[in-house]
């Protein structure tokens, strides 16, 4: 049977990676398919390398838009060559932090280059390789960074002025409205265990199913 691709997005501080974590952890106890985690960038040995080079914080030469794009297009293309189809394939549910919903709302409106040309990019880099759900944590971008503060040194990314961030928020509110099956909205602002709980609902609704044929004990609790 063909694995399920499960992303998580939303701006920096909106506590994504942790949600993430949490739903991986439930999740492998109730499913007996593999349950894996990743990122974009840094899905793979070369995204690693492609991730320091897009996040560390440059005082020399800036990043140009279009070369950042490119750079996250390069990352994808391997994470789904190399990680994502073969273990889909096998049947893996996957856990994605940040996918192509990430690069039409920083670069297409965070940065304002061209949408339908990120969505070609997007097209090219995936194979056509869509999620199968989106969890969006929505978050105002003013509480989000000034978590990221508390947490230590900011990336560049995170660098950028409160109205990038602005521009990326209502990026993903124009996505979510364009795909209201694909992606969920949530609340970001909610305790983290009430985010919790309000995943593994929707987890259960979504993947039971999916899962439900071949896996109907272990789905059938919680
Ligand atoms: P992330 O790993 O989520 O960083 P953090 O855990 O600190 O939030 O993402 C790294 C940064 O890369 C983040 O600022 C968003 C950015 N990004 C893009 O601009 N475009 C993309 O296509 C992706 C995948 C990420």
């Amino acid at each position: 049977m063909a694995g399920q691709l499960i992303v998580f997005e939303g701006i920096e501080g909106a506590g994504k990676t942790t949600q993430l974590q949490r739903a991986a952890a439930w999740l492998r106890s109730q499913v007996a398919v593999p349950v894996l985690t990743t990122r974009e960038p840094g899905g793979t040995l070369l995204g690693q390398e492609l991730r320091h080079l897009l996040l560390k914080v440059r005082d020399t030469d800036e990043i140009a838009p279009r070369s950042e794009l490119l750079l996250y297009a390069s990352d994808r293309a391997q994470h789904v060559e190399q990680y994502l189809k073969p273990n889909l394939a096998q049947g893996a549910i996957i856990l994605c932090d940040r996918y192509t919903d990430s690069t039409l709302a920083y670069q297409g409106y965070g940065r304002q280059l061209d949408l339908e040309l990120i969505r070609q990019l997007n097209a090219i880099a995936t194979g056509g390789l869509t999620p199968n759900l989106t969890f969006w944590l929505d978050l105002d971008p003013e509480i989000g960074l000034q978590r990221i503060t508390e947490r230590g040194a900011p990336n560049r990314l995170e660098q950028e002025a409160l109205d990038f961030h602005q521009r990326v928020r209502a990026g993903y509110m124009a996505l979510a409205q364009n795909h209201p099956q694909r992606i969920i909205h949530l609340d970001a602002i909610a305790a983290a265990d009430d985010l919790e709980r309000e995943i593994r609902a929707i987890l259960q609704t979504r993947l039971s199913e999916k899962l439900c044929e071949s896996f109907p004990k272990k789905l059938s609790k919680n």
